[in-house]
């Protein structure tokens, strides 16, 4: 058995630079990841096929091509083509919600099955595959902080992101990847600043906030509960949204704010911490 964590990524900033004529944005974004997300786990010996489990199931039942499916087809298409596996996909995070659900749960699948394969974890060809399956899916199968451009594809790993309290709160809204971006200003207000990650991001902005705005209008609601939290460093929508996060000064400042989110709405709200300097690494991945 192979279980593989996919943890939820963050834009710390997401900077839209230019429309492209493939249909895509040309971005600069600052990837993050957080110490908890939905559990890919494999069973050689199981009956093929996906079984779904957790919160966010329900969100994700009858989809035929659900990305984890998608992912172990191209696996078994571009790199080894073992017989059919079954797939246990835990669903932690909720669905559609710009942190990278689908995307870090297809980049697990990959990792798992190049486990089960004996396939190195940085063979080319999985990051083909990668690329294949979405902009996100190359950043989550790095698993590390790193600094994203092109569609999200092209990364530069960075270090000195320390591991600071998090917190992430969902309105319950399902918001559309493709309608947030087509709603895009079409104005670049310029790159992200070289440097620290962490300042970086503080003087970076997510530039589809204000179109996801437009057509979740709770999303502001839910920024200006975090903002207004003691000990915010900084509060943000990531990726399309609808999820926002906020980091803290203290695990005690980031606890209080979760119980005032909680008190006043029925908010998705999770409690985490950024994955810090080493982000995941394939050691992380527990046989057994
Ligand atoms: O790559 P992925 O399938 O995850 O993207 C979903 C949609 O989000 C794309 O079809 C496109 O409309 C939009 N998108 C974009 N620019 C990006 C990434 C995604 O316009 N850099």
């Amino acid at each position: 058995m192979i279980v593989e964590p996919a943890p939820a990524k963050l834009n710390l900033a997401l900077h839209v630079r230019a429309r492209r004529p493939d249909g895509y944005h040309e971005l600069e974004t600052l990837f993050a990841f957080v110490a908890d997300g939905d559990v890919v786990t494999i069973e050689p010996a199981g009956a093929p096929g996906l079984t779904l489990t957790g919160p966010f199931a329900a969100g994700l039942s009858g989809e035929g091509d659900n990305l984890v499916l998608r992912a172990e087809r191209l696996f078994r298409a571009r790199v080894a083509n073992g017989a059919p596996v079954a797939i246990l996909l835990d669903k932690r995070l909720p669905v559609a919600s710009g942190i990278g659900g689908g995307s870090a749960d297809a980049a697990a699948t990959l990792r798992a099955l190049a486990r089960l394969a004996a396939v190195p974890i940085d063979d080319p060809r999985l990051v083909d595959c990668a690329e294949a399956l979405g902009s996100d899916v190359p950043a989550c199968l790095l698993g590390r902080t790193a600094l994203g451009r092109g569609r999200g594809e092209v990364l530069l790993p960075l270090d000195g992101l320390a591991s600071l309290p998090a917190l992430l709160v969902n309105p319950g809204v399902a918001v559309s990847t493709a309608a947030v971006f087509a709603r895009w200003d079409g104005i670049d207000h310029g790159p992200i600043g070289a440097g620290d990650p962490l300042a970086a991001a503080l003087a970076g902005r997510n530039d589809l906030e204000p179109p996801a705005l437009a057509l979740a209008p709770e999303i502001a609601d839910v920024l200006a509960l975090l903002q207004a939290q003691p000990g915010v460093t900084l509060a943000r929508m990531s990726g399309s949204g609808a999820t926002c996060f906020a980091l803290f000064d203290s695990a005690a400042n980031r606890a209080a704010a979760a119980q005032a989110v909680r008190r006043a709405h029925s908010w998705w709200c999770l409690e985490t911490a950024l994955a810090g300097r080493q982000g995941l690494s394939h050691g992380d991945s527990l046989a057994a």
